[in-house]
């Protein structure tokens, strides 16, 4: 389960990034946006750092991180050891990277995907639990 969400996003994941954010509003989700505002070029990995800052001793804390593809945001994230961030295209892999990765950080891009598959994507992240067991062995050993 989660209890907060915590949003960030370079330039080019800002418009998809207000989409979601509108989305857990209207569904009373608890989530804190931590930038950027504009469309005015900023540098991802800084938006990914602020975003993993919040995570820190937190296990019910989770994320969603957004760029143009998702991939610079995604590096940049999983080189924080309590980040395992998982970029999706599709609600097949939001499902198994919540159930056998224990992702606590969707990554999107905002220039790869609609908005409707981006929403049915992060509804499966955040409704989808670990199902530790055989998977807790291996995620432990990343
Ligand atoms: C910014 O133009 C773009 O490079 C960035 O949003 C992202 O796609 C990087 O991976």
């Amino acid at each position: 389960m989660y209890n907060k969400i915590f949003l960030s996003s370079d330039h080019g994941g800002f418009k998809l990034k207000e989409i979601v954010k509108g989305y857990l509003i209207k569904s009373f989700i608890d989530c804190e946006d931590l930038g950027c505002n504009s469309l005015e070029p900023v540098d991802y990995p800084d938006y990914a750092k602020l975003l993993s800052e919040k995570l820190k001793n937190n296990d019910k804390f989770k994320g969603v991180l957004f760029c143009g593809t998702g991939i610079g945001i995604s590096m940049a994230a999983n080189r924080f050891s309590h980040i395992r961030a998982a970029l999706c295209t599709s609600v097949e892999m939001a499902s198994k990277s919540r159930k056998h990765n224990n992702a606590n950080v969707l990554v999107l891009g905002g220039r790869i995907l609609d908005d409707k598959l981006a929403l049915e994507i992060v509804k499966e992240f955040l409704h989808t639990e670990f199902e530790a067991g055989r998977h807790s062995l291996r995620v432990d050993k990343i």
